[in-house]
């Protein structure tokens, strides 16, 4: 007989997106990762992390390589930006607010609660 425990961690892995692990992201950056559906920003700002839509609101800048200063990142296509935290627009031309996505590190990874259908 072949039974593998059930793990408690299970049920909540199973609503949880794994994008990456924490030591792949450099402080004081971000990375872009692309995984289902998804493409958003991990950033790591002093060992917190926190997860965006990658896509600048305004335009086809892509966050993850804008300039990162405390908690707001520069969009470096027009130089718009944003709270990486909350996702508010911080300077235009920027005028919509980013995405954000609530974060849980799993066993050293970034993961994010799977987003539900776009409203
Ligand atoms: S595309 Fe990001 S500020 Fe314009």
């Amino acid at each position: 007989m072949d039974v593998a425990p059930r793990n408690a961690d299970m049920n909540d892995a199973a609503t949880l997106v794994r994008l990456c692990s924490t030591d792949e992201v450099p402080e004081g950056g971000a990375v872009k990762v692309e995984r289902d559906n998804l493409v958003v920003a991990v950033f790591n700002l002093g060992g917190r992390f926190f997860v965006t839509d990658d896509a600048c609101t305004h335009g086809p800048g892509s966050l993850s390589e804008g300039d990162v200063d405390g908690e707001i990142v520069e969009c470096n296509f027009h130089q718009g930006a944003f709270h990486i935290p909350s996702g508010r627009v911080e300077a235009p031309p920027c005028m919509v607010p980013l995405r954000t996505y609530a974060v849980h590190i799993v066993d050293g990874k970034v993961c994010i609660e799977a987003p539900g259908p776009a409203s």
